[in-house]
């Protein structure tokens, strides 16, 4: 196996965002991160937290490790989460941030620089918008929404507000997505006709959790928000949300967004055309209730995209569970995660191109690189590399795939709504529990 020399990056031409040449700006937003990462900070961003679990913990970390934040304030209905993060901060650093249950009033009390919005999918859109109304930047986890609705609305109220809002799509600055796409761009794999994106796992039929009376200072009931009512249960709540469709949308919307961000990273269009996905739970017994099973089909202009998931049978047969595969006329183009990227000639004797990851820990991930493009973006006044409208194109795409699912037919999707198809439009929004409001575009 061969190894890749990504070529030497170019001088960064001044920053810019904009769709259409939105891959040579990846590599000059890595690039005019670097005096972040390594430089004197002009001053401390306060930055408040809200969602204080696994993940959130991992981007505060990441933005306290960068000298330009302090955090002012942390907020989560669950006050042992709230504990377990406090704990960490006064390691990492002096700051004693105040605690909050309900993030309003910790927006009108704190008015933060920053926000960090790293709750359950359900929970992604208010508070974003909210922060951006009160005057903060903010950096929000994907996948952007819950359904679609609710991203359009987002991105409309980051640029009322004028806020730099950054995504969590950290794979947009991993090191070897940057020299993959670099490769993918040159030509080496040919013309690409068929994608495959992916995220395969080990599993079985699970076990049934029975529903308990929620742990002592949990709010629930500000836990579901706008999610229909229900018992707590907790195979929910921390970090199980994701395989219970009122809070979120299982793999697609999970996984599937990351490797559909890679897609619409490499090609130049900005949507599928065309979606289908097939779906079912076949496999497992357990409290879920989202698919163990999903193939989705993605028509796009010049090429098809199949997306594919299963919780069983993850290991064994195939070489990579995880990522995307560009089929070209030249070869066979894997990305992944912890595998790095591999390219397979078609030639006879050629041999396979490799090149390993670069992750930082816990994790693996690139939190780091992408909390600096953040910075550098709030600073020069520029797009962030992760965009909230680069975040919502990955996230309406998947999620069209539980759009298809829902009205067991394929959708034709011009970009903001499917056409022709009022069943399926009504499935780009849902009703919000009072006294929530669905956020309006
Ligand atoms: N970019 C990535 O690679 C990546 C990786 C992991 C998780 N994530 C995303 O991060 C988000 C959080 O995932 P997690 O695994 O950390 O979950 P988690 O359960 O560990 O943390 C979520 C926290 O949000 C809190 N919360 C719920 N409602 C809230 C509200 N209204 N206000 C404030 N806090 C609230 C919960 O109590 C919980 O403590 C998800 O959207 C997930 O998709 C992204």
């Amino acid at each position: 196996m061969r190894r890749f020399d990504a070529a030497p990056v170019r001088t960064p031409d001044p920053p810019r965002y904009d769709a259409g040449v939105k891959r040579r700006v990846f590599f000059q937003a890595a690039l005019s991160a670097a005096p972040i990462l390594y430089g004197q900070p002009a001053r401390r961003y306060k930055t408040a937290l809200i969602g204080s679990g696994w993940w959130g913990m991992n981007i505060l970390r990441e933005a306290l490790a960068s000298g330009q934040c302090s955090a002012v304030a942390l907020v989560d209905p669950d006050s042992s989460q709230i504990a377990k993060a406090q704990a960490e901060i006064t390691k990492l650093s002096s700051d004693q941030p105040r605690v909050y249950k309900d993030y309003r009033e910790m927006l009108a009390k704190e008015r933060p620089d920053i926000a960090i919005v790293a709750t359950p999918d359900h929970w992604h859109a208010l508070p974003t918008i909210d922060a951006v109304k009160a005057g903060a930047h903010v950096y929000v986890e994907k996948p952007i929404s819950h359904t679609i609705d609710e991203g359009k609305a987002m991105v409309k109220a980051a640029r009322a507000a004028d806020r730099v809002v950054q995504v969590g799509l950290h794979r947009r600055l991993t090191p070897h997505g940057l020299s993959g796409m670099e490769f993918l761009k040159s030509g080496k794999v040919g013309k690409v006709g068929m994608v495959r994106i992916f995220a395969n796992a080990s599993g079985g039929a699970g076990t049934r959790v029975p529903d308990s009376d929620p742990p002592a200072g949990l709010d629930w009931d500000l836990w579901l928000g706008p999610a229909p009512k229900r018992a707590y249960n907790k195979a929910i709540h921390p970090r199980g949300f994701r395989q219970f469709l009122d809070y979120a949308n299982g793999t697609l919307g999970d996984w599937g967004v990351h490797w559909m961000d890679q897609v619409l990273w490499w090609t130049e269009e900005t949507h599928p055309k065309t979606v289908y996905s097939t779906a079912g739970r076949m496999v497992r017994q357990d409290s879920t209730d989202a698919p163990d099973t999903q193939m989705v089909t993605y028509e796009f202009e010049t090429f098809r995209c199949l997306w594919e998931q299963r919780h069983y049978a993850g290991e064994g047969a195939e070489k990579h569970l995880i990522g995307a595969y560009f089929y070209g006329t030249e070869g066979v183009f894997h990305l992944g995660y912890r595998d790095g990227w591999t390219f397979y000639p078609v030639k006879k004797g050629q041999p396979a191109i490799h090149v390993e990851p670069q992750l930082n820990q816990p994790d693996g991930q690139n939190i780091r690189e992408l909390w600096a493009d953040f910075m550098t973006a709030i600073e020069k006044r520029r797009k962030p590399v992760a965009d909230i409208e680069v975040g919502h194109r990955a996230t309406a795409a998947s999620l069209l795939g539980m759009v298809s699912w829902r009205a067991g037919r394929s959708v034709r999707w011009d970009g903001q709504k499917c056409v022709g198809d009022p069943e399926a439009n009504r499935l780009l929004r849902r009703a919000y529990r009072a006294p929530w409001k669905y956020p309006e575009a």
